[in-house]
């Protein structure tokens, strides 16, 4: 049996960070594998990348649940059915309950772009465009209560330059995300990094 860690990823669109995450997993000697990719919108863009990978793929929308708490007990059976030991956020826009982060407390990671606590929430690029700062980057962190809060695993940092859209910077960000998560997660599933109040 492999020793790999179990791995689900949860998103909400695209799937940048989620394919970064999954094809780093290819490589040799990774202590981590990808076993599902979890969406709150079925016309997740990632969930079709990665059933054509081979990977279990399930959506669920919260609209269908009476409570934030009932949607997140099923997202938590689909992630205990699928055994993962970590969970990472790769895009994943919904706001999750301190029952769920308490459960996955250790556990679950995520993906921010920009150097936290600097920019917490939505936007961060234009807000840091309309600031003036001179650096941006992103934040790979554990998933606490509060909303972008959790300490900080890893984080890379991007210059900020003259004449920079939040699109522009956005794109040179991505650039580092897609080589900080798969770092991240890697310091994690070995073990080299855990979590710590
Ligand atoms: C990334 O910029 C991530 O940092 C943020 O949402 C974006 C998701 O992009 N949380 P993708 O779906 O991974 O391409």
């Amino acid at each position: 049996m492999s020793d790999k860690k179990r791995v689900a990823v949860l998103i909400s669109g695209r799937g940048s960070n989620m394919t970064a995450l999954i094809d780093a997993a290819k490589t040799p000697n990774y202590p981590a594998e990808i076993v599902g990719v979890f969406s709150n919108r079925a016309a997740a863009q990632g969930l079709e990348t990665a059933r054509s990978q081979g990977i279990e793929a399930a959506s669920l929308a919260q609209s269908s649940f009476e409570s934030r708490l009932d949607f997140e007990n099923a997202l938590t059976g689909i992630l205990e059915g699928w055994a993962v030991d970590y969970v990472c956020l790769a895009g994943f826009m919904r706001i999750l309950t301190p029952e769920f982060t308490t459960h996955w407390l250790g556990k679950a990671i995520n993906i921010h772009p920009s150097l936290l606590p600097a920019y917490k929430g939505l936007d961060t690029h234009a807000r840091a465009i309309s600031d003036g700062v001179l650096e941006a980057g992103c934040t790979v962190h554990f998933v606490t209560p509060g909303l972008d809060e959790g300490p900080a695993i890893l984080q890379a940092r991007v210059a900020v330059q003259p004449g920079d859209t939040a699109e522009t910077l956005a794109a040179r960000v991505l650039v580092e995300e897609h080589r900080l998560y798969p770092e991240a997660l890697r310091l994690l599933a070995s073990g080299a990094v855990t979590y710590q109040d």
